[in-house]
């Protein structure tokens, strides 16, 4: 499982799964981290997204998690509100083009919004391994 959102798509990291024939799970998919961390850029305001979705009646973050399966990932979003969770089931109705596709891939700034995990330590979260 790593972050994966049209912000930052782990490219090459994802080709090594595929590689190993490890799927890829992406957390963070309709790019929560990206509006949490409130660094000014937010993927449900993304015009390019916001226009996709609009041609399909659909929602930024519907055409995200769509965007998310045609390229084969795994996806969980996370929502606490029931209207949304339905929502984000709703994405088997609808086609991405390819070009669409294309325009998702491009919105990459190769630069992650979370935390870097070669940065995470046992230190970072204040925690130690027992002794058995
Ligand atoms: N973030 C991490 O560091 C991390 C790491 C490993 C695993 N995960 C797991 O990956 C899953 C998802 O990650 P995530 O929570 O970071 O990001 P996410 O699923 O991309 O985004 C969740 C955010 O989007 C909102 N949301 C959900 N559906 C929406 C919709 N249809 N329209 C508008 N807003 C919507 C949620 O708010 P509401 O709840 O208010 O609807 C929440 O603020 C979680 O189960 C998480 O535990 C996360």
């Amino acid at each position: 499982m790593i972050e994966v959102h049209p912000y930052f798509r782990q490219k090459a990291l994802q080709r090594l799964n595929a590689q190993h024939g490890i799927l890829t799970q992406a957390w963070s998919p309709i790019g929560g981290i990206t509006f949490y961390r409130g660094n000014g850029r937010s993927t449900l305001e993304d015009p390019v997204l916001l226009d996709i979705a609009q041609t399909h009646g659909k929602s930024a973050a519907q055409v995200m998690l769509r965007w998310h399966l045609q390229e084969g990932r795994s996806v969980i979003p996370k929502s606490v509100k029931a209207e949304r969770i339905a929502e984000n089931f709703d994405v088997f109705d609808f086609t991405l083009t390819a070009e669409q596709v294309a325009m998702i891939d491009g919105l990459d700034t190769d630069k992650r919004s979370g935390p870097d995990p070669d940065s995470i330590t046992l230190q970072t979260y204040n925690k130690t391994i027992p002794e058995a």
